[in-house]
């Protein structure tokens, strides 16, 4: 994954050089840089690791050698060989980070660090004109990028974001299946490429994307699996309620009818009666507080509207209501008679949960169908494939 980038450029010289305009301005700007007549090469290194320097091409009759390091603000000596006495010094802080091979006096700088970026100077024979010069760049190796999505909504601008933590990032390169990304006006990159942003995302975007983040010195790539759906969260959950709620709310309307025509024939026990009807009471409940969820999640959505209010406070009223009755009827059923005491309580208490049943199959049903509607003109959308074709 670590590579070296070799380019030569000759100091004092405007040269062309694929390098960043950063680097170019480095390297002909300061003077720190292009001291020496020679060669200088660049090199870049990962933190951590380690990078060979080489020395000049011609050390016949070699004598002595010396390497000095330098960068803006200072510079020093790393070591010295001298050949006739095969004894090398070198200098404390470079101690147990330099390995140095006499044969063709290169030096291996070890466990790199960030503040090793400089000039790295062999000289023979204390002859400057011979001097080699190298200009080592190091950078932290980028970390894994995290690949997220904004969201999964069919019809709408899906952004992916590619994040790295650390390292320096000099390149983002995209693919969609392992392909460089068709280049169609659906696909648009924030100007440090590091958003896509896919509009009006459809069917075809599906699939698998990837990131490859780079420097000069490492690269990592991440993939997402992107899959769309026509219907946004918020409005599945609302869909699910509703749904729930319907399944309920005819349940109970089962066990009402039930109840009706058993009591013309052959009446169940009075035990078993009451336990029937709160079962009953506490369903109505239940899906009555399922709908109450699943409006105001929808309200959320679209905007509430005088309609759902109505329906909501009704819904309260049912909730209350069934849960007085079951309570009162599972706890002290001797209780319920007294509230019964005029006749609009009677009809009132009687006929929540039968009525609120009706209301909540009615409009669980209409909400559902309101939801689907609206994910479903998302569906047919496909000017991206018309864009693609057309060019
Ligand atoms: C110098 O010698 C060392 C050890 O033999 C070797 O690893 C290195 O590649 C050589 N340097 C060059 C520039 O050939
Ligand atoms: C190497 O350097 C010596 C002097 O130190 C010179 O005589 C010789 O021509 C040089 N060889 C090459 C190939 O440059
Ligand atoms: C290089 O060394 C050889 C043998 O020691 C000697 O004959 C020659 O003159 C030297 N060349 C230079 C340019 O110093
Ligand atoms: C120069 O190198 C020294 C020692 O490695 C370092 O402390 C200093 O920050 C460097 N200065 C610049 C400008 O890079
Ligand atoms: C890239 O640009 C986006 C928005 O244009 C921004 O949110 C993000 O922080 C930028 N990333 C980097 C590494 O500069
Ligand atoms: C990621 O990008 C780097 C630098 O451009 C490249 O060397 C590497 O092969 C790419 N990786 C993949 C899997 O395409």
């Amino acid at each position: 994954m670590m590579d070296l980038i070799h380019l030569h450029c000759l100091a004092g010289q405007t040269v062309f050089l694929p390098f960043p305009l950063s680097h170019l301005l480095l390297c002909l700007s300061f003077e720190w840089v292009s001291e020496a007549q020679g060669d200088l090469e660049m090199k870049a290194g990962a933190v951590g690791s380690s990078v060979l320097l080489p020395a000049p091409d011609n050390i016949t009759n070699m004598s002595f050698m010396q390497w000095e390091y330098r960068n803006a603000s200072m510079s020093e000596y790393i070591l010295q060989y001298y050949v006739q006495s095969s004894s090398t010094t070198v200098y404390p802080s470079y101690h147990d980070r330099v390995d140095f091979y006499p044969a063709n006096g290169s030096l291996l700088l070890k466990k790199l660090r960030e503040i090793d970026s400089g000039v790295y100077k062999a000289t023979v024979n204390l002859i400057e004109s011979g001097a080699k010069e190298t200009f080592l760049e190091i950078f932290k190796p980028v970390s894994q990028p995290q690949l997220w999505s904004n969201s999964n909504l069919a019809g709408t601008t899906v952004a992916l974001f590619c994040e790295v933590s650390e390292g320096r990032v000099d390149k983002i390169d995209w693919e969609k299946e392992g392909e460089p990304l068709p280049l169609e006006r659906c696909y648009l990159l924030s100007e440090n490429r590091s958003v896509l942003y896919i509009r009006r995302a459809e069917k075809p975007e599906c699939g698998s994307f990837s990131c490859n983040v780079s420097n000069k010195v490492s690269w990592k790539e991440s993939s997402l699996d992107l899959t769309l759906t026509s219907v946004s969260p918020l409005s599945g959950h609302a869909l699910r309620m509703a749904a729930v709620a319907l399944t309920f709310a005819l349940v109970s309307g089962l066990g009402f009818i039930i109840l009706l025509c058993q009591s013309e024939k052959r009446r169940l026990e009075v035990e078993a009666w009451r336990w029937v009807i709160v079962f009953i009471q506490g369903l109505v409940c239940v899906s009555a507080f399922l709908l109450f969820g699943a409006t105001v999640l929808w309200m959320q959505e679209q905007g509430a509207s005088a309609a759902l209010i109505l329906l909501d406070i009704f819904l309260t009223s049912v909730i209350i209501v069934t849960i007085l009755v079951s309570a009162t009827l599972a706890l002290r059923p001797a209780k319920l008679s007294e509230f019964k005491t005029k006749k609009w309580q009677c009809i009132f208490l009687d006929f929540a949960a039968p009525g609120g049943v009706v209301v909540i199959v009615l409009f669980a049903s209409y909400l559902m169908q309101n939801i689907l509607d609206l994910s479903g003109e998302m569906k047919p959308h496909s000017d991206c494939i018309v864009s693609l074709l057309a060019k």
